[in-house]
């Protein structure tokens, strides 16, 4: 049956699902599958309510799309869909909550701190964040509790830098996630789970040209240098899958997901954050460790369609 392909939606990050989503929808229909793009508006409801599809594959990036919220919608709806439940989206999505449950399941996290916004403004701004420099040390990494592509986040070397980077992190939510800095290779581990037990696909190491995985270096084609599978000791790759399927099993998620790790000097492994909606463009590390693993886009999204709707 037709499958819908929603991307857009009013995140963030609906530049990055447009691209998500035209190529997931290209990619099927490579291989045959009837398939309707769909943004997410007004429109939306009315037009699944009258021709309901077999299944529906959400590429919506960031809130909405990645909190679960779309998803309950679907749930509603009685239809199905690709991806993980609203409840475990809602934990995997706040940062500072999924790296409290992957910790309790074992997982090195970066120490921090989320605060929201009010507390700077009960407590006195720079009173806090000395507190936070004199706690985590320097240098720190300050994001949105919930977001996605780096948007609103910075790396601080310098105390001076924090107040600045907390205004970003804050313009994109009303809580910020403050933690020590980590230094080390980034690697994204995708792990799908598509009929037996969830397996990890290579590593994908990245190495961004200007060194920060930022907005830019993340959707701009050639700006960062990917290795698939990533260059690491093998002991370290095992680590690094072994984090990425802890984290899902901790989270209970479905299908698919991405884990983000650091890989510091003494190879111990640190997680970032976990994604239940990846970026699938043309610049995204899913792609590239799917067809590192010999798997089709278009084959993995349409087996996950046809696992939702039995
Ligand atoms: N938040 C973007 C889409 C990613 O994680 O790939
Ligand atoms: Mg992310």
């Amino acid at each position: 049956g037709r499958v819908v392909v929603l991307a857009g939606g009013l995140s963030h990050e609906r530049d990055v699902s447009l691209r998500s989503g035209r190529r997931v929808a290209e990619a099927m229909r490579a291989i045959g599958v009837e398939v309707e793009e769909r943004d997410v508006d007004a429109s939306l409801l009315p037009a699944l309510a009258e021709h309901p599809p077999a299944c529906v594959v959400p590429l919506l990036h960031g809130e909405s799309g990645e909190d679960g919220a779309i998803r309950e919608v679907l749930e509603l709806l009685d239809l199905p869909y690709v991806g993980s439940r609203p409840a475990a989206c809602r934990v995997a999505f706040d940062k500072p909550v999924a790296k409290s449950v992957v910790a309790r399941a074992g997982l090195n996290v970066p120490p921090g701190v989320a605060l929201p916004h009010e507390t700077f403004r009960e407590l006195g701004a720079t009173a806090v964040m000395d507190a936070l420099v004199r706690r985590l040390g320097l240098p720190l990494m300050v994001k949105p509790a919930k977001g996605g592509s780096a948007l609103g986040a910075s790396v601080v070397h310098d105390a001076a830098e924090l107040p600045g980077a907390m205004v970003s992190a804050f313009a994109y939510g009303t809580t910020a996630l403050v933690e020590r800095f980590i230094p080390g290779m980034e690697v994204a581990v995708a792990v799908v789970d598509d009929g037996g037990a969830p397996w990890a696909l290579p590593a994908v190491g990245i190495e961004p040209d200007g060194g920060v995985y930022d907005y830019t270096a993340r959707y701009t084609a050639g700006s960062t240098k990917f290795s698939v599978p990533a260059k690491l000791d093998d002991d370290v790759a095992a680590a690094c899958a072994q984090a990425a399927l802890t984290a899902h099993t901790a989270l209970g998620l479905r299908d698919v997901s991405r884990s983000d790790l650091i890989i510091d000097a003494d190879g111990t492994v640190w997680f970032l954050e976990v994604n239940v909606a990846p970026g699938l463009t043309e610049t995204s590390t899913v792609p590239l460790a799917a067809q590192a693993a010999g798997l089709d886009l278009g084959e993995v999204v349409a087996r996950l369609a046809r696992r939702a709707v039995d």
